[in-house]
C-alpha cells in the first residue's frame, strides 16, 4: 500500500489540531467498523469559515484527510463548504489507497455535521447539506 507524499506530510504534521474555544459548529462522527472518531470545529463570521479544527482518533489517513479538510475549509462559504466532499479531499492528498477511501469520508461527514451542528443553532437552511447520521460517536 502506498501513500502519497501529501498524505504523508498531513499525517506527520497535521494542520490545525485541537480545539476552538466557542466554535459556531462541531461535527462529531465515527465509522463503526474501524472504530475511528473524529471531531470537526468551524467558526463562522457573516457567513464565511474563518477558523477550523480537528481531533481525530483514528488511522493515518483519518488524521491526514482532516487535516487537509481544515485547509480547504477556511475562507470558503457555508454553501462552498457543503460541496467538500470525500473525493474532493482524497484529490488535494493526491489520492488515497482503495482500501483507505473510506477514511476519507470520515473527514466529509465530520465536516458536515459541524455545518448541520451549526446551521440548526441558527436556524439556518444550507441547500444540500444532510443531517448526520443517527449514530454519532461521543
Ligand atoms: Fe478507520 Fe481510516 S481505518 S478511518
Amino acid at each position: 500500500m502506498e501513500y502519497s507524499e501529501k498524505v504523508m506530510d498531513h499525517f506527520t504534521n497535521p494542520r490545525n489540531v485541537g480545539e476552538l474555544e466557542n466554535p459556531s459548529g462541531v461535527g462529531t462522527v465515527g465509522n463503526e467498523k474501524c472504530g475511528d472518531i473524529m471531531r470537526f470545529y468551524i467558526q463562522v463570521t457573516d457567513g464565511v469559515i474563518t477558523d477550523a479544527k480537528f481531533k481525530t482518533f483514528g488511522c493515518g489517513a483519518a488524521v491526514a484527510t482532516s487535516s487537509i479538510a481544515t485547509e480547504m475549509v477556511r475562507g470558503k462559504t457555508l454553501q462552498e463548504a457543503v460541496q467538500i466532499s470525500n473525493t474532493a479531499v482524497m484529490e488535494a492528498l493526491d489520492g488515497l489507497p482503495a482500501a483507505k477511501a473510506h477514511c476519507s469520508c470520515l473527514a466529509e461527514e465530520a465536516l458536515h455535521a459541524a455545518l448541520w451542528d451549526y446551521a440548526r443553532k441558527n436556524g439556518l437552511d444550507i441547500p444540500g447539506l444532510k443531517p448526520p447520521e443517527e449514530t454519532e460517536a461521543e
